[in-house]
Formats: structure tokens, C-alpha cells, sequence
């Protein structure tokens, strides 16, 4: 009897497996953290053969912590960090050279090519998305710009492209022996190359792009009966289940959140910051620097759109605070530092790293720490490095009412760094409204897996999901309004000392 579906989140900083149960409870993770590559100021990648022998550890060690085999999943869902690019041979599965990170600055000047005379919002009407670094399109380009084999490989016919749901998918279901080469509608999505209305590439896009279609995977449902594929039975399950669900790591986080209504919201605190809203069957467009994108697609339903603020540094931050300044050494310790001051002594962090992403798009501005004076300490840049975070989401939520009309009355929030509960307080002070909590906080995994488990009739419905969620906590803003909108106004003044810093 197969009682469980499996989860594999495949993050920016690690991969994790999760096996749950009917109620959505976790019955066994395991993680693994990779490697983080910085060739160049700016540029970010992974190595997708690590990723993938870490994601056959992880499905194994996930198997054992629930003492399962294989047998026991009715199907496996995947979620992914967005964006993060690569290419590879289909005959040999050998990547054409480290995947592209979302975060990755390299494709600045193929941006700029793009824009010019035609602005940033040259393909915003068919594809919901500015021209920005952070999207996979231009990252594409570079590699067939940049890598002679790969062109020649793309041009014949024999190189695949894929976000990581791709490349996991491709694996877990044969790999040159027959994997198949697919992508869910919402990491296609975040291509820059596929048509928001007809869910189709977009030939005149992969024109100007020089991307030839042979080597794009095929778009399918986030949650498809159709079944993409089975895991291989001398693979990491030992076993023969369906692999049926993908959703990029955000929307999955919205489905685990069963935000399923028009105006629902949640915000994930992970390595960036990702703020989503439900649109319902329409498309809205952003006047606000927000992106369109797809939420998810249930089988053949019709697909449901969202409204996006994508932050592209949240805790990311913390972790260069621990790797590269060494000012603590645990991530959880930048609560207690941030704990022995009463407030930021006037300092402000803006961790443009990669950029600003939403709602300013700015790829000329670099990171910045502000207001300093002799009487600034670690604690208040401790403190600052949490605040940015709650700053930034107010800057997304700011965008997102002018967008929708719909101001939203209370924010639900996953995602690692909501256990920061200095951070959650002051996220409901910044923002004037509740900041709650769900007890599964493990929202990501668990929304790929209901993506896997719908299409195989273990969640027989939306309803049955919605009863897995329950409020963990509630954090009330008590922060009066002169002092909230003076913090504000400085965070506002601080940002714009960061443009402009790259020529
Ligand atoms: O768009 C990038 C996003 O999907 C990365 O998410 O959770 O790895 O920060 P995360």
C-alpha cells in the first residue's frame, strides 16, 4: 500500500528530500548543503553533477530516517530554485559547464543588448518578465555564445537545456537512456522564451536569443496524470514510482500554502526573499516593477497566475555575515546579535549583491551598508542585516497593492528565516499587519508534493489540502506610525545610494 509522497527541494544553498503522509506531517528528511561557486565578483554557479549525486543521497537518506523503501511512494514531486541554468549532452548527461545560478550577474551586457532602444519591458507584454539578468533566456545565450562545443551540440540537435527540475526529472526517470526532457509551466515561466497566454516558447524570442528549440524541454502541467515518467528501480528509490509534479520552489511554497484563492499571498524567507499573490485565470500585468508569472496548473485545468516580488538577497545575507565577515558563526546566531541592541543605531544594510530585483530592477547597483557613526556596533549591523529583509517586503507589498487593488490584510510567511522571531516582529511592525505562521513550515517541499500526490488521486482534491493547514503563530505589529514610517523613509533613502555604482 503506498502511503507517503516524496519531495525533493532542490535549493540555491542545499537539496533536501521529504516523504510526507495524507495530513501533510514530514515522516522522514534528509539535506545536504552544495557548493557555492563565485568565479568572478558577481557571478554565481553550481556544479549540476554535485547537485544531482546530492540529491540520490538525500532520496535515500529520506527513505531510511521514515525506515521506507521505495515501494511505499505513490509518486515523487520536484520543486527547484527558479531560473538557475545549464545545458548538457543528451547522449552522455555531461553538463557543458557549471549551471548559471538565478543570482548570476554574467549576462549584464546581453541584457543591455537586449534593452537597447527597445527598454526593459521589450518582452514584458507576451512573457510577464523585464529583461533582467535573473532570468534563464539570457543565460542560455551566454552559454551558447560562450561555450563553442555547446553551440555546435544545441545547433545538432544533441544539447539539452533545463532549470534544475529539468535535469533532476531527466535523471530520475532514465537520463541518456530515455529521461524525460520536461518542464512544469511555472519554471518555464521564468525563461523570458515562453508565451504567458499560449504556454508555448515563443519563436520570434528564441529568435533574437539565438536559441535554437531543439534543445528546449517540453512544457507540461505542474501536476500531470499524464505521468512524465518512472524512477528507475536501480536508482535512489530501488524502486518504480511516478514522477508527475514540478513546481518551481516559490509557486510551490503558494500551493503549500493552499493559497489557491484570487488574493491570497505568501512570502518565503529563504536564500532571497519571494513574495506571491494569486491572480486567479488572469494574467495582471505589473506597473509596479512586479513580475507575472504562472502560479500552477493542475493537470488540464485551466492555469492560475500570480503577481510576484522577487528580492533576490534575504538570507543569503546572513550567510555571507557568517562565511565572509565571520561575525557569527551559526546562521540562527544573527537573532541573539541582533538581540543585544534596542534598535538598528541608525544603520542600514541594502544587499544589492546581485543587483536590485524587484521592484527596482536595477542591475547597476551594488551592495551597501549606511548611516554609520563611532557609536555603530556588530549588533546594530546584525540587526540591519534582519531588517532588510522586512524592509524589502514592504517595498514588494507597497507594489503589489498599487498592482492588484488588493491591500493585503495579513502576511503568511514560511520559509527557513521564519523562525527569526525578531525578524517576524518586526516584519508585522514595518508592515502594519499580522505576520502568521503555518505549523508546516516546510511549505516548499510540501507543495511539490501535493503537485505529485494530486495527480495520482492520493490528495483527492483541493479541499483535502486545504485541511492539512493550520496557524502555527501570529505576530500583531505594535510599532506606532511616526517611528514605522521614519525607519521606512531612511531604508528608501539608503536604496538609492546604491544605484548606479557598476558603468
Ligand atoms: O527564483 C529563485 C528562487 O527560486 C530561489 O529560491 O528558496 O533557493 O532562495 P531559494
Amino acid at each position: 500500500m503506498t502511503r507517503y509522497i516524496g519531495s525533493v527541494d532542490q535549493g540555491t544553498t542545499s537539496t533536501r528530500c521529504i516523504i510526507f503522509d495524507r495530513d501533510g506531517r514530514i515522516v522522514g528528511i534528509h539535506q545536504k548543503e552544495h557548493k557555492q561557486i563565485f568565479p568572478r565578483p558577481g557571478w554565481v554557479e553550481h556544479d549540476p553533477l554535485e547537485i544531482w549525486e546530492n540529491t540520490q543521497i538525500v532520496i535515500r537518506g529520506a527513505l531510511s530516517a521514515a525506515g521506507l523503501s521505495g515501494e511505499a511512494l505513490a509518486a515523487i514531486g520536484i520543486t527547484n530554485q527558479r531560473e538557475t541554468t545549464m545545458v548538457w549532452n543528451r547522449h552522455t548527461g555531461i553538463p557543458y559547464g557549471n549551471a548559471v545560478v538565478w543570482q548570476c550577474t554574467r549576462t549584464h551586457e546581453i541584457c543591455k543588448a537586449l534593452m537597447r532602444n527597445q527598454g526593459q519591458n521589450r518582452f514584458r507584454d507576451r512573457t510577464g518578465l523585464p529583461v533582467a539578468t535573473y532570468f534563464s533566456g539570457p543565460k542560455i545565450q551566454w552559454i551558447l555564445d560562450n561555450v563553442p562545443e555547446a553551440r555546435i551540440a544545441a545547433e545538432a540537435g544533441d544539447a539539452l537545456f533545463g532549470t534544475m527540475e529539468t535535469w533532476l526529472i531527466w535523471h530520475l526517470t532514465g537520463g541518456p537512456a530515455g529521461g524525460a526532457h520536461v518542464t512544469d509551466v511555472t519554471n518555464a515561466s521564468r525563461t523570458l522564451l515562453m508565451d504567458l497566454y499560449t504556454l508555448k516558447w515563443d519563436p520570434a524570442i528564441l529568435e533574437i536569443m539565438r536559441i535554437p528549440d531543439a534543445m528546449l524541454p517540453r512544457i507540461v502541467s505542474s501536476s500531470d496524470p499524464g505521468i512524465w515518467g518512472w524512477t528507475r528501480p536501480d536508482g535512489p528509490l530501488g524502486a518504480s514510482v511516478p514522477v508527475c509534479g514540478a513546481l518551481g520552489d516559490q509557486q510551490a511554497a503558494l500551493v503549500g500554502q493552499t493559497c489557491f484563492e484570487t488574493g491570497e499571498a505568501k512570502n518565503t524567507y529563504g536564500t532571497g526573499c519571494f513574495l506571491l499573490m494569486n491572480t486567479g485565470h488572469t494574467p495582471v500585468p505589473s506597473r509596479q516593477g512586479l513580475i507575472t508569472t504562472l502560479a500552477y496548473q493542475f493537470g488540464k485545468s485551466r492555469p492560475v497566475y500570480c503577481l510576484e516580488g522577487s528580492i533576490a538577497v534575504a538570507g543569503a545575507l546572513v550567510q555571507w555575515i557568517r562565511d565572509n565577515l565571520g561575525l557569527i558563526t551559526t546562521a540562527a546566531e544573527i537573532e541573539s546579535l541582533a538581540g543585544t541592541v534596542a534598535d538598528n543605531g541608525g544603520v542600514y544594510f541594502v544587499p544589492a549583491f546581485s543587483g536590485l530585483f524587484a521592484p527596482y530592477w536595477r542591475a547597476d547597483a551594488r551592495g551597501a551598508m549606511v548611516g554609520l557613526t563611532r557609536y555603530a556596533n556588530k549588533g546594530h549591523i546584525a540587526r540591519a542585516v534582519l531588517e532588510a529583509n522586512a524592509y524589502q517586503t514592504r517595498d514588494i507589498v507597497e507594489a503589489m497593492a498599487r498592482d492588484s487593488g488588493i491591500a493585503l490584510s495579513h502576511l503568511k510567511v514560511d520559509g527557513g528565516m521564519v523562525a527569526n522571531e525578531l525578524l517576524m516582529a518586526f516584519q508585522a511592525d514595518i508592515l502594519n499587519v499580522p505576520v502568521i505562521r503555518p505549523r508546516i513550515s516546510e511549505t516548499t517541499a510540501l507543495g511539490a508534493a501535493y503537485a505529485a500526490g494530486l495527480a495520482v488521486g492520493f490528495w483527492p482534491d483541493l479541499e483535502s489540502l486545504r485541511r492539512n493547514w493550520a496557524e502555527d503563530r501570529r505576530w500583531r505589529p505594535a510599532m506606532d506610525e511616526p517611528t514605522r514610517e521614519r525607519l521606512y523613509r531612511q531604508w528608501k533613502k539608503a536604496v538609492e545610494r546604491t544605484f548606479n555604482w557598476i558603468e
